[in-house]
C-alpha cells in the first residue's frame, strides 16, 4: 500500500488481477509528453501563487525533464501497480526529489491532470492530421494540369449521367477534405479551454491560477464548470466524428478507385509499389492499400461509437469508464494518419488510362441532358423537352446508336425546333464544353477553380 499514491486508507493490498484489471498505462503511456509538459506548467503556476517555492520549481521541472527522457529512451519500467502514465511519472518524481515531489500534486487531480494531457494530445494530433490532409490535397490538386484534356464519365447511381473534366473529380476531394479541415478547425477550437484547476471536480480551496496555466499550456481560457470539466469527453467525441468524416471520404475514394481499376472499368492503373499480388495467382495485381484504407475506416467510425456508448449513461462527474476513452481515440487518430500517410501518394502515382476512357465515353448517353437543355434554349418546356430526348434515348436504343447519330430528320422529328447547330452540343466532349454554370465539371469552370486550388497551395 506504501506504493501506491492512494494507499493511505487501505489496509489490504489491492488483487493483482484488479491491478491488471484497471492499469491503463499499457495504452496511455503515449502521454507521456503531454503530461510532463502539463505538470511543468502546473509547478510553474505553484510557484507563482507561493505553494511551492522556485527552487522547488525548478527542480519539478528538470526532474520531469529527466524523466520524460527515460521514458523515451524505453528504460521507464511500467508497473500495472502504479495504473497509469501520470502515476508512474509522478512516482518518479518523488523518487528524485522525496517531498518536493510530494509537493506537485497540490491542488490538483489526475481527472483535471488527464483531460488536460488528452486536450494537449489532441491538439497536437489535430494538427498532424490537418498537415495531412493538406498534402493529400495537395496531391489531387498537382493532378491538374496533366489530367486537364481528359473527360471522365459522371455517375449518379454508378450509371452513366452527363460528362464532366477530369479534374472535377480530383477537386471534388479537394472540397471534401477541406471541410474535414475545417471540421477538425472548430473541433480544436472548441476544446482549447483549460481543464487544470479542476481538481477532483469542486475545484480547491488552495489559491491556484487558472489563467496562468491556461495560458501557460497555450489553451483560450480556463474551462468555467469543474464539474463539467471533470465529465467532458465532447472533445473526443466531435474529434473522432470529424476522422470518421475523414474515413468515410477516404473510404468513398478507395472503393471508386478499386472499381476504375478492374478490368470491367479499366479507368485507371495503380502504381506497383502501392499494390501487391497473389500467391497463387501470377497474373494478379490487387488494389489492397485501397481495400485496407475503405476496411480499417470501420475502425474510425466505430471508435467514435465507442465513445458515444461510452458517455452516454455517465451520471456527473469522473467516472473510471472515462479511462476507456483513450483507447477509442488513439484508434481513430492510428488509423487515420496511417492511412493518410498513404493515400498521396497513390493520388499521384495513379495512371488515367485516357485511351481507354475516350474509347468508351460516347457510351451511355453522357450528352443526353446537354440535348434537352438544347431544346429549353429553343423555348421548348423544359419536362417537354425532358419527355423529347427520353424518346431519342429509346430509338438510339432500339437502333443501337448514339444521339449524334441521328439524322437532323429523324431528330426533327421528335422535335422540330431542332437545328443543324444541334451537332454543336451532341457527344461527350461538345457537352462537357457546354457546361459553364459556376462549379460545373466544364473545362472553363474547372480551370478556374484549378487555379484557385493552385493558389492557394502555390
Ligand atoms: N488512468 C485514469 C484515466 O485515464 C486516471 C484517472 C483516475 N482517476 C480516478 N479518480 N481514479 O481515467
Amino acid at each position: 500500500m506504501a506504493e501506491k499514491a492512494w494507499g493511505g486508507r487501505f489496509s489490504e493490498p489491492t488483487n493483482e488481477q484488479v491491478e491488471l484489471f484497471t492499469e491503463s498505462v499499457s495504452f496511455d503511456a503515449r502521454l507521456a509528453a503531454v503530461d510532463v509538459q502539463g505538470s511543468q506548467a502546473h509547478a510553474k503556476m505553484l510557484a507563482h501563487v507561493g505553494l511551492i517555492s522556485s527552487d522547488e520549481r525548478d527542480n519539478i521541472c528538470s526532474a520531469l525533464d529527466e524523466i520524460l527522457e527515460t521514458i523515451q529512451q524505453g528504460k521507464m519500467e511500467y508497473r500495472p501497480s502504479l495504473e497509469d502514465i501520470h502515476m508512474h511519472i509522478e512516482s518518479a518524481l518523488i523518487e528524485k526529489l522525496g517531498d518536493t515531489g510530494r509537493k506537485l500534486h497540490t491542488g490538483r487531480s489526475r481527472n483535471d491532470q488527464v483531460s488536460t494531457d488528452i486536450k494537449l494530445y489532441i491538439r497536437n494530433a489535430i494538427d498532424e492530421v490537418d498537415a495531412l490532409l493538406e498534402e493529400l490535397q495537395r496531391a489531387f490538386v498537382s493532378r491538374g494540369d496533366q489530367d486537364l484534356d481528359i473527360i471522365l464519365p459522371g455517375y449518379t447511381h454508378l450509371q452513366r449521367a452527363q460528362p464532366v473534366n477530369a479534374v472535377h473529380y480530383w477537386l471534388a476531394y479537394a472540397e471534401k477534405f477541406q471541410r474535414d479541415r475545417d471540421r477538425l478547425a472548430d473541433c480544436r477550437a472548441r476544446l482549447n479551454q483549460s481543464p487544470l484547476g479542476a481538481a477532483a471536480l469542486a475545484g480547491t480551496t488552495l489559491p491556484i491560477d487558472r489563467d496562468f496555466t491556461s495560458k501557460e499550456l497555450g489553451f483560450t481560457a480556463p474551462a468555467a464548470n469543474s464539474l463539467d470539466i471533470s465529465s467532458d469527453r465532447d472533445y473526443l467525441a466531435e474529434f473522432t466524428s470529424a476522422l470518421s468524416l475523414i474515413a468515410v471520404h477516404l473510404s468513398g475514394w478507395a472503393e471508386e478507385w478499386i472499381l476504375w481499376c478492374t478490368t470491367e472499368f479499366g479507368f485507371l492503373t495503380l502504381s506497383d509499389a502501392y499494390t501487391t499480388g497473389s500467391s497463387i495467382m501470377p497474373q494478379k495485381k490487387n488494389p489492397d492499400v485501397l481495400e485496407l484504407i475503405r476496411g480499417k475506416s470501420a475502425r474510425v467510425i466505430a471508435s467514435a461509437q465507442q465513445l458515444f456508448v461510452l458517455m452516454k449513461g455517465l451520471p456527473m462527474a469522473y467516472n473510471r469508464d472515462l479511462q476507456e476513452d483513450k483507447l477509442a481515440a488513439f484508434t481513430a487518430f492510428d488509423v487515420v494518419k496511417s492511412c493518410l500517410g498513404l493515400a498521396p501518394s497513390i493520388v499521384i502515382n495513379a495512371t488515367l488510362n485516357r485511351d481507354r476512357i475516350n474509347s468508351r465515353i460516347e457510351e451511355g448517353f453522357l450528352d443526353a441532358t446537354a440535348l434537352m437543355e438544347y431544346l429549353i434554349r429553343k423555348q421548348v418546356p423544359m419536362r417537354t423537352g425532358h419527355g423529347i430526348v427520353g424518346n431519342l434515348v429509346a430509338l438510339c436504343e432500339s437502333k443501337k446508336c448514339r444521339l449524334q447519330d441521328l439524322t437532323v430528320e429523324e431528330l426533327q422529328q421528335a422535335a422540330p425546333q431542332i437545328e443543324e447547330d444541334v451537332y454543336e452540343i451532341l457527344g461527350a466532349s461538345n457537352a462537357v464544353a457546354a457546361l459553364t454554370s459556376f462549379g460545373s465539371g466544364g473545362h472553363e469552370p474547372v480551370k478556374h477553380q484549378l487555379k484557385l486550388w493552385q493558389d492557394r497551395f502555390a
